[in-house]
């Protein structure tokens, strides 16, 4: 079976995640996505309700899996006993940070772990959670970003600052 993981933050979830998750469901039997458990930061939204709004998201997709993890994801991967990671790339400079990441994942696995790179529709290009948290504070329109239901928990959580 061929299996992957598709880690990040996802703070929230936006359709450019969406539309990679969607496309790795199509070239692996399995794609766990996971949800990164980070205590030193302060997301917008809590990781149960960020592994919540990726369940909702992608409950028609069969083969997708929601999880968080805390850590390393290399050790993430190997309880998984998963070594392919999947990431998207939305322009040039989305590169320099995921080629570290890269690197430094594939060190840290002895060389085990593979990272495969979907790059984003070019109608998602533009897109990021951070501008889409941007945009709900000053009440624009999500519509074309995430799903009607995050679009409602970003502007009950942002849209009145
Ligand atoms: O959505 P993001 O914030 O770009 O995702 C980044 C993520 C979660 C994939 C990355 O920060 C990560 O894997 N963090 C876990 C810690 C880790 O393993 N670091 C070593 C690789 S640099």
């Amino acid at each position: 079976m061929k299996a992957a993981i598709y880690p990040g933050t996802f703070d929230p979830a936006t359709n450019g995640h969406i539309d990679i998750i969607r496309r790795a469901a199509n070239v692996f039997d399995e794609v766990t996505v996971a949800v990164l458990d980070n205590k030193a930061k302060t997301p917008l939204f809590s990781v149960d309700e960020r592994v919540n709004i990726l369940k909702e998201a992608t409950k028609n997709i069969p083969n997708v899996k929601v999880e968080s993890f805390e850590g390393l994801l290399i050790d993430y991967c190997k309880r998984k006993d998963v070594y392919v990671v999947v990431r998207g790339l939305r322009a040039v400079t989305d590169f320099e940070y995921e080629f570290q990441m890269s690197i430094m994942n594939s060190k840290l696995s002895d060389g085990k772990l593979e990272t495969i790179y979907f790059n984003t529709d070019l109608k998602y290009s533009y897109l990021s959670s951070s501008s889409v948290k941007q945009v709900a504070q000053f009440k624009g329109d999500l519509s074309d970003f995430v799903p009607d239901f995050v679009a409602d928990m970003l502007l009950e959580r942002l849209g009145d600052k």
